[in-house]
C-alpha cells in the first residue's frame, strides 16, 4: 500500500489537535505504520524557526519564508523519508495553512505562496486534507478559555475571518482532497465524520495495493 501524506488544518481554536490522535489509533489499529508530526516544526532546526515565528513580530514576507524555510526541512529530513519506508505522515498542518495565514490573513495572496509552494515542493502535496472549521467569533471564545496565547491567535478578528476564508476557498477549489468539518457539531460527531474520512481513504489506499 502506498503510504499517504494527510494534514489537518483550521483556524487557531478550531479544534485540529484533538482528531489527530484518533486518526493515527485508526491507521495503527489497522496494521499501518503511522508517524504524526507538525509544521511549523518537525525537525530540531523547524522547531527553532517556530519559535522564532511565533515569538517574534516581523514582515509577512519573512512569515512566508520562515514557514517554507521550516517546511522544506520537514520534508526531507521527515515526511519524504517515512513515505518512502512505507509510514503514513498525518501532519499538523502544511502549505494550506501557509496560504489561509500569510496569503490570506497577512493578505500577501495566493499567487506568492503558490510560487513559494512550487519552488520548495514541486509537485508535491497531501493526499488528503482535513479542514476543521469553525466561526472566527466561535473559535476566538475556545482560544480566550486556554490562557497562554501565540502571536498569530492575539490577531484581529479580521485576521482570522481572512485566514478561514482563505481556508474555505481552497476546500471550494479541491474538494476531492480537502474535507471540511463543521466543529460547532458535537466532538463525538466531528470524530465519526473524521474516522469515516480515514476509513475511505484506508479502503481506497488497500485497494491500491490489490
Ligand atoms: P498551531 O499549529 O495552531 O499550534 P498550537 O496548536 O500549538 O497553537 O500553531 C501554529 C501557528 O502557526 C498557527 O497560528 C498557524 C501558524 N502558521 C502559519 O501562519 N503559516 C504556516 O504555514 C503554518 C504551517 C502555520
Amino acid at each position: 500500500m502506498k503510504a499517504k501524506f494527510i494534514t489537518f488544518e483550521g483556524i487557531d481554536g478550531a479544534g485540529k489537535s484533538s482528531h489527530i490522535d484518533a486518526a493515527k489509533a485508526f491507521l495503527s489499529e489497522r496494521g499501518v505504520a503511522v508517524r504524526t508530526t507538525r509544521e511549523p516544526g518537525g525537525t530540531a532546526l523547524g522547531e527553532q524557526i517556530r519559535s522564532l515565528f511565533l515569538e517574534n513580530a516581523m514582515s509577512p514576507h519573512t512569515e512566508a519564508l520562515l514557514v517554507f524555510a521550516a517546511r522544506r526541512e520537514h520534508l526531507e529530513r521527515v515526511v519524504w523519508p517515512a513515505l518512502s519506508e512505507g509510514s503514513w505522515v498525518l501532519c499538523d498542518r502544511f502549505t494550506d495553512a501557509s496560504f489561509a495565514y500569510q496569503g490570506g490573513g497577512r493578505e500577501l495572496g495566493a499567487a506568492t505562496i503558490k510560487q513559494l509552494a512550487d519552488w520548495v515542493h514541486p509537485e508535491f502535496g497531501p493526499d488528503l486534507t482535513l479542514l476543521f472549521d469553525l466561526p472566527p467569533d466561535a473559535a476566538k471564545a475556545r482560544i480566550d478559555g486556554r490562557g497562554a496565547v501565540d502571536r498569530i491567535e492575539q490577531e484581529t478578528a479580521a485576521f482570522h475571518a481572512r485566514v478561514r476564508a482563505a481556508y474555505l476557498a481552497r476546500a471550494a477549489a479541491e474538494p476531492e482532497r480537502i474535507t471540511v468539518f463543521d466543529t460547532r457539531a458535537p466532538l463525538a460527531t466531528v470524530r465519526a465524520h473524521v474516522l469515516a474520512r480515514m476509513s475511505a481513504l484506508f479502503d481506497v489506499a488497500s485497494q491500491e495495493h490489490a
